[in-house]
């Protein structure tokens, strides 16, 4: 058949963008998903979800002969963006998905073929559960075939910009490996490509991670601080930052997504005893929705509201113009609800297509329509450009986006 240079396996937030980037800067790119609806999708040129500039990137990748498909294909270079979710209990990674698609990969990969981890893994992963995997399978590593870790920065909303122009980590078993695979990625990634070893690229990519979650986390202790003596944090934040050696973030409604919210637990999982500071950490994060209740209850009692369904909440994605609702704050909120029993909160968000929750609204005049509080949980622009249709509402603005007199914040 066609020789394949890259064949990028789980084609999601992560994959796809990527599959899409090298084949726009000229590369034979096979695209692999064991999804066949979303592989069906693909192949009739429709998009899986939205994206700044995905459009017109997916265009012209299919102008340039990328294929999509859920076999897995004869290739030099296999790039895996597959999921990497932590068990519930142990806090551990889960390396489930990694390992089905690499043992898919070695099905069918030629000699010499470099096998290119870029989903997220916990420090040590690599060693622990995927090189034995392959060497059980009979390739030798480092011979019959290359083991890599790749991991990827970009944030949803500016995956595009950020593909060409974050800086990279590519973590090899030896230097002259990684300079071909830094190679590869400098095919559209503009910025520095560092090179280094397995172990130190698992880490650092948690490691910076973890350094999100513990700065958002002393952001939202300093708000629940402030509420408890009527402070204003935002003010307290912007004078502090004044500071030449401070830079302070901006307290919210808690931590989504499927990186900051999940990697610290992976060095809580394997490190328990010394994490003392970033388990607190995600505690705090994962607390905020709590607390987020709490100043809803506290108006309701001020304004004599009896009634939860004339609550609405505005926003399900975790973070600004994306409709990437995985952990988010919200669905974290109406779990809480749910488990008090408190049923009936309205819920919009205008980039959220799909009813995924209970008295989900697809329309925001209807939605205005039913509820007396609106909780700002995301900070879409959607919102910041209709803040004179909310005026006559009760705000809780947790992203201080809203100037409104009188709403009330954190
Ligand atoms: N989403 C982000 O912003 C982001 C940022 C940096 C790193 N990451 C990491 O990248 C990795 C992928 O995340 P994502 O957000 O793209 O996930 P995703 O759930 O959006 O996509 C994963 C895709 O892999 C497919 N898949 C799973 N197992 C497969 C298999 N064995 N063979 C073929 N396809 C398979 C699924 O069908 C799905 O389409 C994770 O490790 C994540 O932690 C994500």
């Amino acid at each position: 058949g066609v020789f394949i240079m890259i064949n990028i396996i789980g084609l999601g937030y992560i994959g796809l963008p990527t599959a899409l980037m090298f084949a726009k800067s000229g590369l034979k790119v096979v695209g692999t998903d064991y999804n066949a609806n979303l592989i069906d999708s693909l192949k009739e040129g429709k998009l899986t979800f939205e994206e700044n500039g995905l459009e017109d990137l997916f265009k012209e990748a299919r102008s340039n002969g990328i294929e999509f498909k859920t076999e897995y294909q004869k290739a030099h270079t296999y790039i895996i963006a597959v999921p990497t979710p932590y068990l519930k209990d142990s806090k551990k990674l889960d390396p489930k998905y990694v390992i089905s698609a690499l043992n898919n990969v070695l099905d069918v990969c030629e000699k010499g073929a470099s096998l290119i981890i870029e989903s997220t893994v916990s420090p040590g992963t690599i060693d622990k559960y995927i090189r034995p995997e392959i060497e059980k399978r009979g390739f030798i590593v480092g011979k019959d075939v290359h083991l890599l870790h790749a991991p990827e920065r970009i944030i949803p909303g500016n995956m595009i910009y950020e593909l060409e122009n974050n800086s990279r980590t590519i973590g090899a078993d030896n230097s002259e490996i990684g300079e071909k695979v830094r190679g590869l990625y400098s095919n559209f990634c503009k910025a520095e490509i560092v090179v280094t070893d397995i172990r130190s690229a698992e880490m650092s990519k948690v490691v910076e991670n973890t350094y999100r979650d513990i700065n958002i986390a002393f952001a939202n202790e300093l708000a629940k601080i402030c509420r408890t003596d009527n402070m204003d944090v935002y003010e307290i934040i912007r004078i502090a930052n004044m500071h030449p050696r401070v830079n302070i973030l901006q307290p919210g409604p808690g931590v989504g997504g499927h990186c900051i919210s999940v990697d610290p637990w992976f060095l809580v999982g394997d490190y328990p005893d010394l994490t003392n500071l970033i388990l607190t950490a995600r505690k705090t994060n994962d607390s905020m929705p709590r607390h987020v209740l709490g100043r809803i209850r506290d108006i309701m009692r001020e304004h004599d509201i009896k009634d939860i369904s004339k609550v609405g909440l505005y926003g399900l994605a975790y973070k600004e113009n994306v409709d990437d609702i995985r952990e988010s704050p919200t669905l974290q909120l109406l779990e809480r609800m749910d488990e008090h029993l408190a049923y009936g909160v309205k819920v919009y968000d205008p980039y959220v297509k799909e009813r995924i929750v209970d008295h989900q609204f697809m329309n925001f005049e209807d939605f205005l329509n039913e509820v007396e509080i609106i909780v700002i949980m995301v900070g879409h622009d959607h919102i910041k450009n209709k803040m004179s249709l909310i005026k006559d509402k009760l705000i809780l603005d947790t992203k201080n986006i809203c100037l409104l007199e009188g709403s009330y914040k954190l």
